[in-house]
């Protein structure tokens, strides 16, 4: 099965994730969402769907997606979750696959996530194990589900061992990003997603980092242009690289820049509302770029210029703007021995020779990774 045509507005742009049989769309612009049904009709199995939202998102935009589902046919209920990170656990989804399960659903059944990256990933993982798979839509609501989560089939939850460590890859059929939705966004979740924004120009595309340099504040002032530009360039990038390496054997690691130092700040503190992910993401790699400074890859005057523009940003770049706690570099150092991306008790780190020049360094020195922490948490 191919990626099919949809209907969309005037003013949107298509892109396409090309994974052979398991290719689809990503259609970006304003007014995506009231088309919704139109763009769904042709995809669908059965003109039935199963809305998984969550509260915040269901009084924002239910309204908004099934008067369109109304308008094409479709027959939709809704399943609405508690908002936040401690959404993404085993209770909830076995509540949400029972109670999908107990509304009746077939093999023709899409789900539709409606929401940021938490919905998008648990709504992703019920797909991909109720009755074996059923297809599933993103319509990612934040500006980080809109440039990172929603795309490349990334799915899961997270338990007390640590996060995202019981998922699946499952691809969506189709994706909607509405840019009008980042209208209601708080700013510090604005920032937050920006923050991945960033994380494609400096894995391999530096003309877009100086286009952030020189357009970020208008993009986080609301200016609708610039958030449609960065949307789509982002969203290209991933493609690209989940094209290249569906399943992360080699390039779509390079996409994990900053979340290894990132997952260590995020688990000391605590995963939840303290530090955003991808506020962890923007620490993260300031900290990688550090790193690469200090290990003599990247020049001192790069790790300078990301710091400079993360900060800029609204962004925490440091252990100064990081919530205050007793930051030890060792304590760190054992969160990322346990991440998931460690093989064979290795660290690995997506590093920089300078700015949209990363690469994946395995087998990183831990003494160097330490000094790197020290010096920052001396240094706030
Ligand atoms: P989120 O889903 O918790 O959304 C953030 C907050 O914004 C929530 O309170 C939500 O209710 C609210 N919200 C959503 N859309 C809104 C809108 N348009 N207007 C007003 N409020 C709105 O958080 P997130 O930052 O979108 O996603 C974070 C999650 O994504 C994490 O669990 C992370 O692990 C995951 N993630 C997954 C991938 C992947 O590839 N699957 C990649 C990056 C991050
Ligand atoms: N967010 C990292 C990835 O999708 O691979």
């Amino acid at each position: 099965m191919t990626a099919e045509p949809t209907a969309t507005p005037a003013a949107s742009e298509r892109l396409a994730v090309a994974l052979g049989e398991r290719s689809y769309e990503i259609v970006v612009g304003s007014g995506v969402l009231d088309h919704a049904g139109a763009s769904l009709g042709a995809l669908l199995a059965s003109p039935r769907v199963v809305i998984v939202t969550d509260t915040t998102v269901d009084y924002l935009y239910s309204a908004r997606l099934t008067r369109s589902l109304d308008d094409a046919g479709i027959a939709w209920r809704t399943e609405v979750l508690p908002v936040g990170e401690g959404t993404k656990d085993f209770r909830h989804l076995s509540g949400l696959c029972e109670r999908i399960l107990a509304g009746g659903i077939d093999r023709g059944t899409t789900l539709i996530a409606l929401g940021g990256g938490v919905i998008g990933d648990i709504t992703g993982f019920a797909a991909g194990i109720l009755l074996r798979g059923l297809d599933f839509v993103q319509v990612p609501t934040t500006l980080l589900a809109q440039v990172d989560s929603s795309v490349g089939g990334k799915t899961g939850i997270n338990t007390p061992q640590g996060k995202n460590l019981v998922g699946l890859f499952h691809q969506p059929r189709l994706v909607l990003a509405d840019t009008t939705t980042l209208d209601t966004l708080d700013a510090r979740q604005l920032r937050a997603g920006y923050a991945e924004v960033v994380k494609y120009g400096l894995i391999d595309d530096p003309a877009f980092f100086a286009w952030l340099e020189a357009n970020g504040s208008a993009l986080l002032a609301g200016d609708a242009a610039a958030r449609r530009h960065a949307i789509v360039t982002s969203c290209a990038s991933k493609a690209r690289i989940v094209g290249l390496d569906e399943r992360e054997a080699g390039v779509r690691a390079l996409l994990n820049l900053g979340h290894t130092f990132g997952h260590a700040l995020e688990a000391e503190t605590g995963f939840g509302d303290a530090l955003l992910h991808g506020e962890a993401v923007a620490a993260g790699m300031a900290l990688a770029f550090d790193l690469s400074a200090r290990l003599g890859l990247c020049a001192a005057a790069d790790a300078s210029r990301v710091r400079a523009h993360l900060i800029a940003a609204g962004l925490p770049a440091g252990f100064a703007a990081l919530p205050r706690r007793a930051w030890d570099a060792d304590v760190l150092l054992d969160h990322m021995t346990r991440d998931k991306k460690v093989r064979d008790g290795k660290l690995t780190f997506v590093l920089a020779f300078g700015i949209g020049k990363a690469f994946t360094a395995r087998d990183v020195p831990a003494a160097a990774v330490v000094a790197a922490l020290s010096d920052a948490i001396t240094a706030a």
